[in-house]
């Protein structure tokens, strides 16, 4: 079986984080949220992997996962010229996946739990699809399933009045009957190829398209707010496996008041009066001064601050300076893009 990551777009709901690099790059708890895809697919056993770069910064991607001999699996680049839809960049992949199964998985979804299940089931299936699906509270902004007597009837895309709960995630379980509807598909009022669409055409087609439910946590990383709802779960999940080794050896001989859950990556320099934590994911290379505090935030590489400043729910990228104002112990929100300088 191959797997195909969507890793393009323009991840316009995340500016200015994503004026520098694609948002599937960003960091939850120091690492970018597509790596976790990509350590996740390796762990269902498949590691033939096409990664679909295209928008900003597609070069990022593959400076960080080359070849992917680092990660244990081998990668393909695909690139699409413009965000099409995901059925779009699927449909790029037919010479790729070689009439085989195969599974997708949006670059942007986090999920807790191992794919392995969902795998070996289509695996020994005769389903021409299977779709994991999760409940969630804002269905409007999901593709969304209409499930009766344990059978799919109906996928739609972002209804505005939704009859389910059920959003159909970012990981699909695919045949290559898939490419022969995909090529009789119509772009959708947002000008894509919806994956949603072409799912419900096959779905009318030959009414065999199986389903399976994420209990647990499974997010869309769309927004700001999404993404330090990640990082927090991912923190608690990995604090509850391991405990120390989520400072980083090279930041470890500093005395600095730790809340957990947090993650402090290489060569950090913290002062001992700075409080780090809780839901706190600290780059590599940071430099954080007397009596900062941060506190359910992600603050990237390279980042220096300083002034007494009190953090809370913001997300910095790498390479900013932030000057607090001492006197000023108020609690301050940042969403800062790559290199910004603020002196308050
Ligand atoms: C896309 C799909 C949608 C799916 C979602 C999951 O939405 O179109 O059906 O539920 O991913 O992450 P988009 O991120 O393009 O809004």
């Amino acid at each position: 079986m191959k797997g195909i990551i969507l890793h393009g777009g323009h991840g316009t709901r995340l500016r200015p984080l994503t004026h520098t690099g694609p948002k599937q790059l960003l960091p939850i708890a120091n690492k970018p949220m597509s790596q976790y895809c990509i350590e996740s697919i390796c762990d269902a056993g498949i590691t033939d992997i096409a990664i679909i770069i295209g928008g900003l910064g597609a070069n990022k991607v593959r400076d960080y996962y080359g070849n992917g001999e680092n990660f244990g699996v081998n990668i393909t680049y695909i690139e699409q010229d413009e965000p099409r839809g995901i059925a779009h960049a699927i449909r790029l992949c037919k010479e790729f996946v070689n009439n085989e199964k195969f599974l997708v998985f949006l670059g942007d979804n986090i999920i807790q739990k191992p794919i392995t299940n969902f795998v070996e089931n289509f695996n020994k299936s005769d389903y021409d699809a299977t779709v994991l699906l999760c409940e969630v509270d804002n269905p409007s902004r999901f593709g969304i399933a209409d499930v009766e007597n344990e059978k799919i009837i109906k996928i739609t895309e972002k209804p505005k009045k939704p009859t389910s709960n059920l959003a159909v995630t970012g990981i699909y379980l695919l045949t290559p009957l898939i490419f022969e509807v995909i090529d009789n598909l119509k772009p959708s009022w947002r000008n894509e190829l919806e994956i949603t669409d072409a799912l419900d055409n096959l779905l009318k087609q030959n009414d065999n398209i199986g389903y399976e439910t994420i209990t647990d946590y499974w997010k869309d990383t769309g927004t700001p707010d999404d993404i330090l709802n990640a990082n927090r779960q991912v923190l608690e999940h990995i604090c509850s496996k391991a405990e120390n080794i989520l400072v980083d050896e090279s930041s470890q001989d500093q005395n600095f008041f730790l809340d957990l859950p947090c993650i402090v990556g290489k060569n950090c320099k913290i002062d001992e009066s700075a409080q780090i934590g809780p839901n706190a994911s600290i780059g590599d290379n940071t430099i954080i001064s007397s009596d900062v505090v941060i506190e359910n935030s992600i603050i990237m590489s390279d980042c220096k601050i300083d002034g007494g400043l009190n953090i809370k729910d913001s997300i910095i990228s790498a390479n900013c300076h932030l000057h607090g104002n001492n006197k000023d112990k108020t609690k301050k929100i940042f969403l800062l893009g790559e290199g910004t300088k603020i002196t308050l």
